[in-house]
C-alpha cells in the first residue's frame, strides 16, 4: 500500500474545506480506481447515489426507521466487500479524503450509528461476509461479521442438537456489532455473553493489516470483546466456543394483571430471577393493555416468559419451590430443542426454522430504547409509580423489560473483557418506546415521556456511573464532537457508563491502534493525546 507524502498530506488539508459532496465523492472514487489494479473487480460492489440500487442497498439492513427520513444524512459511497482484501484500500482511501467509515453487519445499531452520520461519510457493509462454519466435534464455530445470530443457530442445529451459543434473541442482529459489545441472551447466566466466548478474532486495522488474535495481541483482543469493535477496526470474523444444551429444553409463559397480583410478582421476582439456578432464566416484560377501539388504558400486564435448560419434569419441582407465587403449572410448559426455543421467544411458528435465515424481520417500525442495571430490589411504590407513568397517552406502545443476571454473570471479573456490569447486577431494563409512520408526528412527545420514565427510575438504578449497555446505544448519555477534538472528559460521561473503570483501558488500547483516531463516531474510545482533527491522516 502506498503512504501519501507529506506535501499530499498538505494538499489534502487545505482542500477539504473547499470540497463539495460531489468532489469528495470522486475523489474517494479516483482513489479506489488507482488502489485497485482491476476495478472493474470492485465496481459492481460499490453504490453512490447515482446508482438505482443505493437506497435499496442502504434501507436493506436498517431496522429502525428513525434513520431513515427525509432529513437523515446519507453515506456518500457504500462498499459491500466480498473479499478481505477489498477492505485496507477502502480504509486507505477514505482515510485520504477525509471521510468517516461506518461499518455495518446487521444493523441493529439503536442510533443508527452504522449507516447514518453527520459529517462525510462512506459505509462498509458487511452483508457479504456471512459465512458460519460449525465444527461440531471440536465445538467451536467460525462466524463471518456480517452473518446473523439467527443463521448462527441453524447452522448450529443442523450439525448438532445438543449445541448452543449464548447470544442475543432477535435472529437478524449481525455477529460484528452483537459480539463487539457484548451480547446477552437466554443462556448468559449459564454460559456469559457473546463476547466471553470469543476465542479468536480476525480484523482490519488502520494501517490496513489483517490481523487475528496473536498479531493483534491481548490488549486489542479485549477491547473487541465487548468495547464496540467500531472504535478499533474493521471486524472480520470471530472463532467462537460453542456451549453445551440439553436435547430438550422447556419454556413457560405465564401472564398476569395488575389485577391478578403483577406487582407483588415482579417484586418477588427480583429476589429470585437472578438468583435462582442458572438453568433457569425468567424475563419479564411489562406493557400496558389498550383497549381495542380508541388505544386507552386498561391496566398492565407482566409477561414472565423462560427457558430451562432440562425437562418439564425437572423444571416444575425447581419454579413450585423456589417462585411458588407465580403458580406455574404443566399445562403453561412446552418441551422443545434449543433452537426451537429461539424462535419461540421471538413469537415466531417452533417448525420454522427457515426463519432464522432470514435477514430482514416481517415489521420495521420507529424505536427508541434505553437501558439501566438495577443492583438493589426496587420497592413496590416505585413500581406503582411506574404504572402511573403508563397511564399517560404517550407510554401507548411503551414497554419495559426486566432481565435477570446472576449465575456466572456474577462470577467473570469485570475487568475480564470490557463489558463491566457483573457480580452485584441483579438485573438490567430496557426501556423502549415503539411506533409507525402513521403516528411519527408523536414521535417527540412519545421520546420525552420514555425520558421522564428513566429519570423517574434514577434513584433506584445503578449509580456513579448510571450504568449503561454499549449494545443498547443511547446517545442521551453523552456523545463526542462531531468534528474537532474528543477530550477524554467529554467522552467519559458515556464511557464510564458503558464501561465503568475498563473505559481507561480502552482508552489505552485505542492511543496505541488508532493514535489519530481515524476509527471514530458520536460514542468511539477517544485516545489520551488531544486530537485538533486537523492533519488528521
Ligand atoms: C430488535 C433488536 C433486538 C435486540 N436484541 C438484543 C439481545 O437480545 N441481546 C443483546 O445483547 N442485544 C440486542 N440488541 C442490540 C444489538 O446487540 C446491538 O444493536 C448490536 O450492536 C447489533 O449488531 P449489528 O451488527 O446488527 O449492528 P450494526 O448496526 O451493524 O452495528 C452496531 C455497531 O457495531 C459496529 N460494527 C458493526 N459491524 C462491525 C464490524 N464488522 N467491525 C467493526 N465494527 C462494527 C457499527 O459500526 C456500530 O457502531 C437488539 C437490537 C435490536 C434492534
Ligand atoms: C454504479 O454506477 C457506476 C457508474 O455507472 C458503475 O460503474 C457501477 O458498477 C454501479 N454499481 C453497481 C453496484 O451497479
Ligand atoms: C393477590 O394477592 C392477595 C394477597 O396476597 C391474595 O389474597 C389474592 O388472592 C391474590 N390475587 C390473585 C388473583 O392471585
Ligand atoms: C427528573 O426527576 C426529578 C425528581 O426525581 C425532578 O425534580 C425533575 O424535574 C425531573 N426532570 C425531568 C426533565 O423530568
Amino acid at each position: 500500500m502506498k503512504t501519501p507524502s507529506i506535501s499530499t498530506l498538505f494538499f489534502f488539508l487545505f482542500v477539504t474545506f473547499s470540497w463539495s459532496v460531489a468532489d469528495r465523492t470522486d475523489h474517494f472514487l479516483k482513489c479506489l480506481k488507482e488502489e485497485f489494479h482491476d476495478y472493474n473487480s470492485i465496481s459492481s460492489l460499490v453504490y453512490t447515489p447515482t446508482n438505482s440500487s443505493y437506497s435499496s442497498v442502504l434501507e436493506f439492513s436498517v431496522q429502525n426507521l428513525r434513520f431513515v427520513t427525509e432529513s437523515t444524512p446519507t453515506p456518500l459511497v457504500i462498499i459491500t466487500p466480498e473479499h478481505e482484501s477489498q477492505i485496507p484500500p477502502l480504509i486507505y482511501c477514505a482515510k485520504l479524503n477525509h471521510l468517516q467509515i461506518r461499518t455495518r453487519s446487521g444493523g441493529h445499531d439503536f442510533e443508527g450509528l452504522s449507516y447514518v452520520t453527520q459529517v462525510p461519510f462512506i459505509v462498509i457493509d458487511m452483508i457479504k461476509f456471512d459465512k458460519v462454519t460449525v465444527d461440531a466435534e471440536q465445538k467451536i464455530a467460525l462466524v463471518e461479521a456480517g452473518a446473523t445470530l439467527g443463521t448462527l443457530y441453524y447452522r448450529i442445529a443442523e450439525k448438532s442438537p445438543t449445541l448452543g451459543f449464548p447470544a442475543g434473541a432477535c435472529p437478524t442482529i449481525g455477529a460484528g456489532g452483537h459480539f463487539s459489545g457484548g451480547g446477552y441472551g437466554s443462556l448468559h447466566r449459564k454460559y456469559g455473553l457473546a463476547a466471553d466466548n470469543v476465542i479468536d478474532a480476525r480484523m482490519i486495522d488502520v494501517n490496513g493489516r489483517i490481523l487475528d488474535r496473536k498479531s493483534m495481541g491481548e490488549d486489542l483482543f479485549w477491547a473487541i470483546r465487548g468495547g464496540g469493535g467500531a472504535s478499533f477496526g474493521v471486524i472480520l470474523s470471530w472463532k467462537i466456543q460453542l456451549v453445551d444444551v440439553p436435547e430438550t429444553v422447556t419454556v413457560f409463559a405465564v401472564q398476569k394483571t395488575l389485577e391478578e397480583n403483577a406487582t407483588q410478582l415482579i417484586h418477588r421476582w427480583q429476589y429470585i430471577a437472578p438468583k435462582i439456578d442458572p438453568e433457569l432464566f425468567i424475563l419479564v416484560r411489562v406493557a400496558r393493555v389498550n383497549s381495542d377501539q380508541d388505544g386507552a388504558y386498561i391496566t398492565m400486564r407482566a409477561a414472565f416468559t423462560a427457558l430451562f435448560l432440562g425437562g418439564i419434569d425437572k423444571l416444575l419441582p425447581l419454579v413450585q419451590e423456589k417462585f411458588p407465587e407465580l403458580g406455574v403449572v404443566r399445562e403453561d410448559c412446552t418441551e422443545m430443542s434449543w433452537v426451537q426455543s429461539v424462535l419461540y421467544f421471538q413469537g415466531f411458528p417452533i417448525e420454522a426454522l427457515d426463519w432464522l435465515l432470514k435477514r430482514q424481520q416481517p415489521y420495521v417500525g420507529y424505536f427508541k430504547g434505553k437501558a439501566d442495571y438495577v443492583r438493589e430490589p426496587i420497592p413496590e411504590y416505585v413500581f406503582e409509580g411506574i404504572w402511573k407513568l403508563f397511564k399517560e397517552p404517550d407510554a401507548k406502545d411503551a414497554d419495559i423489560v426486566l432481565i435477570p443476571y446472576g449465575g456466572i454473570m456474577d462470577e467473570i471479573p469485570e475487568d475480564a473483557i470490557p463489558f463491566p456490569h457483573r457480580a452485584g447486577t441483579l438485573y438490567k431494563i430496557l426501556y423502549a418506546t415503539y411506533w409507525s409512520k402513521q403516528n411519527a408526528q408523536d414521535a417527540d412527545k412519545v421520546l420525552s415521556w420514555l425520558r421522564k420514565l428513566y429519570n423517574y427510575t434514577t434513584p433506584y438504578v445503578s449509580k456513579s456511573p448510571r450504568e449503561a449497555y454499549i449494545n443498547y446505544r443511547d446517545l442521551d448519555i453523552g456523545v463526542n464532537n462531531d468534528k474537532g477534538e474528543v477530550s477524554y472528559k467529554q467522552a467519559s460521561v458515556w464511557g464510564k457508563k458503558y464501561f465503568k473503570n475498563n473505559f481507561d483501558r480502552l482508552v489505552w488500547v485505542k492511543t496505541i491502534v488508532d493514535p489519530r483516531n481515524f476509527f471514530r463516531n458520536e460514542q468511539s474510545i477517544p485516545t489520551w493525546r488531544k486530537w485538533t482533527g486537523k492533519g488528521d491522516i
